[in-house]
């Protein structure tokens, strides 16, 4: 039980798609726990994913921010506009159960959903950051864990899992989103732009400077200021992968090797930054353990994601044969299915 992040700063490497099928999937195989989702990102892919699909989770999405006040992110946000530096512990209010939009997810699964309203009100959070007492910004950067706390406290458990989905850039949700986590999931894929951002990623969130003189990043000189913890690394995913091996093997096989080698040498020089898993097994000593441990692939699944997504039906749920989703019919193959749903599985029961 754990807050988990999905960031890279990249977009378009399947943070809301994985997050949509991770969370699914850890839900699942939790019966007995609720599972949280927010998702953190104005595009609000995963949300719509979870709540139904390209044409169901859209109304729905629709459906709650036009409510008054919206039920989603930019609801709670709103009250800490409001409320910038005193806890209105509000966060409760704004959750949604996903099952009640969507029969194809597990009923232990609650949203607070995306907003694309949050790109409106990201300069009044920003501003927020400074105009109050002299650690406004530490105040600040604690309103989504007020929002985890108050909606653990309203389900009445010790501890909860929350999966956040997040913006590719870093904007100032994406460090509410990194002051809020215990651990970030950075999924990839296998590019030249990935390889980029998964450094950004490293300093942006831990100041892991690439070359003299680089400007350091003040989210992580604030949050060293301010003592905040910082998320720990505990996987990153290429995801796929196998869509460029035919066209490019050795140019793509360079940068996967290039983005392992990265992290590599962080764990390296800074183990600490990362989570070691909970299976009894210690921290890695050599470069396969560590690989082990901390890499996971998820593969393409062509039309079955297609398929997963627009209509809102987890992978690990979806069938083989024909289905028919805003006046396309399409056929999901058992091999697609093959590929990706032994990859979510197991990725999921590694997540404690
Ligand atoms: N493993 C995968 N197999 C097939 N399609 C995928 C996979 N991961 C992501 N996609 C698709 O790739 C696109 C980008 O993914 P998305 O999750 O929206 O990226 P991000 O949130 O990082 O911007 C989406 O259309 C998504 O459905
Ligand atoms: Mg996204």
């Amino acid at each position: 039980m754990s807050v988990y992040a999905l960031w890279n700063n990249k977009g378009g490497v399947g943070k809301s798609y994985l997050t949509f099928q991770v969370a699914c999937e850890y839900a699942r195989t939790h019966p007995d726990q609720r599972v949280l989702i927010i998702d953190l990102c104005p595009q609000a892919n995963s949300s719509s994913m979870l709540l139904g699909g390209m044409v169901n989770g859209e109304v729905v999405i629709e459906q709650l921010s036009g409510s008054s006040p919206a039920k989603t992110i930019s609801g709670y946000i709103n009250d800490r506009i409001m409320s910038p530096y005193v806890n209105p512990h509000s966060g409760s209010l704004y959750v949604s159960k996903v099952n009640d939009y969507n029969a194809y997810v597990p009923d232990n699964l609650y949203i607070i959903c995306g907003d694309e309203e949050l790109e409106m009100q990201s300069s009044q959070v920003q501003l927020a950051c400074t105009a109050g007492p002299a650690d406004s910004w530490r105040i600040v950067h604690t309103w989504i864990r007020d929002l985890i706390e108050d909606v653990r406290k309203s389900w009445d458990q010790r501890e909860i899992t929350v999966f956040l989905d997040c913006n590719p850039s870093f904007t100032i949700y994406t460090e509410l989103a990194m002051s809020a986590s215990d651990r970030l999931l950075i999924p990839f894929s296998a590019d030249g732009s990935s390889k980029r951002a998964v450094r950004s990623v490293l300093s942006l969130v831990y100041g892991i400077l690439r070359k003299p003189g680089q400007i350091q990043s003040e989210f992580y000189l604030n949050s060293q200021q301010y003592r905040m913890k910082l998320p720990m690394i505990y996987s990153y995913i290429g995801n796929r992968l196998t869509q460029m091996n035919n066209s490019s093997a050795s140019a793509f096989k360079n940068v996967v090797m290039d983005i392992f080698n990265e992290v590599f040498k962080v764990w390296q020089n800074n183990p600490a930054l990362f989570y070691v898993h909970p299976t009894g097994e210690p921290a890695p000593t050599s470069r396969q353990g560590f690989r082990r441990m901390f890499e996971e692939q998820i593969n393409d699944a062509n039309t079955a994601s297609v398929v997963s997504g627009a209509m809102g039906i987890p992978i690990c749920r979806l069938t083989a044969g024909q289905k028919s989703f805003a006046g396309r019919t399409v056929i999901v193959n058992q091999s697609q299915l093959e590929k990706q749903q032994p990859n979510i599985a197991d990725f999921v029961s590694k997540i404690e």
